[in-house]
């Protein structure tokens, strides 16, 4: 039987893109479908003409890479595509954000997605895709955003030596690396953070089309997926100028809108551990 995983499914991109993979690739027999929010991959499944199976399960639990290994052992699945779209960010000062919040980040975001890629290879044949959601956010160290950005930066660099190391096999890894995009995640990045910054809503993107994007650059074997002529700039000038360019700007930036966070002091240590 051949499948598609999807991480994240209940929102956002990886919604879309299980959407996109039901009409679009008619060798997929089954999507798997995962999420925390059973009740949403309940709803997605009613649209979907493929057969789902739903696994509603928390990836921040190390046992959901077990269940995932079992369930792959037990129905002899071949993975034609794998999503891992399963993240979220917080904005905040390192200062600020609380510890937890800082390693669930870590857990989800790179943990969860290399327990992810190890746990399928196995079940991976020559034609397979793997799509992992990295962000813009990987070109650049982000401070507000630092370990998010940083986490981001290992999906990227994790997909691309990846992409290197299965390339024999005929598999492929896209690393997607949208800028900001109209989804859930900023209700969690937001909540009991700092406000997204006012200039970032301007590069606002639509998921369906990063989505379509994604999936595109997927089956045509690229190793890096960028949405949008602006962040395929900043790409570019993230590469080509100094860190500290960037950072005098943003301060600029936050400085003439007023958002500098003035509680970011050494003091916010002990908060919220
Ligand atoms: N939106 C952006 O601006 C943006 C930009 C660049 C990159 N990205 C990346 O793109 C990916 C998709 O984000 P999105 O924008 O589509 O966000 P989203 O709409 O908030 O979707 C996030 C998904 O992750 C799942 N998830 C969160 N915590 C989980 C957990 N502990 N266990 C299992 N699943 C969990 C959520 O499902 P449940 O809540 O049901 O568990 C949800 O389906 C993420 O990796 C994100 O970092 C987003």
């Amino acid at each position: 039987m051949k499948i598609a995983v999807i991480t994240g499914a209940s929102s956002g991109m990886g919604r879309e893109l299980a959407l996109l993979l039901d009409q679009r690739i008619p060798n997929i027999q089954e999507l798997w479908l995962i999420g925390r929010r059973r009740e949403r991959l309940l709803s997605l499944e009613r649209r979907l003409r493929k057969k789902c199976r739903l696994l509603s399960m928390d990836l921040l639990e190390p046992s959901s890479f077990l269940s995932y290994e079992r369930a792959l052992e037990e129905s002899g699945a071949e993975i034609v595509f794998l999503v891992n779209a399963a993240g979220f960010g917080k904005i905040g000062a390192v200062s600020r954000l609380s510890l937890s919040e800082q390693l669930a980040m870590i857990d989800l975001n790179l943990r969860s997605l290399t327990a992810f890629c190890r746990v399928s290879i196995p079940y991976l044949s020559g034609k397979s895709r793997i799509i992992n959601f990295a962000s813009a956010a990987a070109f650049l160290p982000q401070p507000d955003f630092s370990v998010y950005a940083a986490g981001k930066s290992y999906v990227l660099s994790f997909s691309e030596a990846l992409d290197e190391e299965l390339r024999g096999s005929g598999c492929r890894v896209c690393a997607v690396c949208p800028g900001p995009v109209k989804t859930e995640f900023f209700d969690v990045a937001e909540r009991d953070g700092q406000s997204i910054a006012a200039y970032k809503i301007l590069f606002m993107a639509r998921p369906d089309r990063v989505a379509r994007l994604a999936l595109r650059d997927s089956v045509l074997g690229k190793k890096c997926s960028v949405y949008g002529y602006s962040m395929k700039l900043f790409r570019l000038l993230a590469k080509l100028l100094p860190h500290r360019f960037f950072f005098f700007l943003l301060r600029e930036i936050q400085r003439l809108s007023g958002s500098m966070d003035s509680n970011r002091t050494l003091s916010n240590k002990r908060r919220n551990p």
